[in-house]
């Protein structure tokens, strides 16, 4: 209860922002975590690219997809507040396993 309201008070601290709300409202309907949806999942996002470059790809996906191999893309650009960014590549990184899948 403490954190919460901490967060209000200080609302848009990258620290309270939750990597899985953004990721519930934005990306659940073209990744999962672990398994292949209409996009790749966020476990292999995690053990190919770096923070740099997930952000970059959310931010414009036209301008990175390219540099990332795709031949065209189709995802949409979303126009995120730098702690959504940042939260959600945190999250995206956190399925990072050693493992290839
Ligand atoms: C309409 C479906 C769709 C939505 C919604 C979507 N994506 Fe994607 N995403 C894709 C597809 C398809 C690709 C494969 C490359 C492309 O089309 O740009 C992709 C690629 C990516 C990549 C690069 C993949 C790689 O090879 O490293 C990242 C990172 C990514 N998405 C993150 C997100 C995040 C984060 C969200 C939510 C904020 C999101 N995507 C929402 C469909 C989607």
């Amino acid at each position: 209860m403490k954190i919460l309201f901490a967060c209000f008070i200080l609302f848009s601290s990258a620290f309270c922002t939750d990597g899985k709300i953004v990721f519930e409202k934005y990306c659940w309907g073209c990744h999962h975590q672990t398994s292949l949806a209409f996009g790749p999942s966020f476990k292999e996002i995690a053990n190919h690219r770096t923070n740099g470059e997930i952000i970059a790809h959310i931010n414009k996906p036209e301008n990175s997809y390219k540099n990332l191999g795709y031949k065209r893309t189709v995802m949409p650009a979303f126009e995120l507040t730098s702690d959504e960014y940042e939260a959600i590549s945190t999250y995206i990184l956190s399925f990072k396993s050693n493992k290839k899948d």
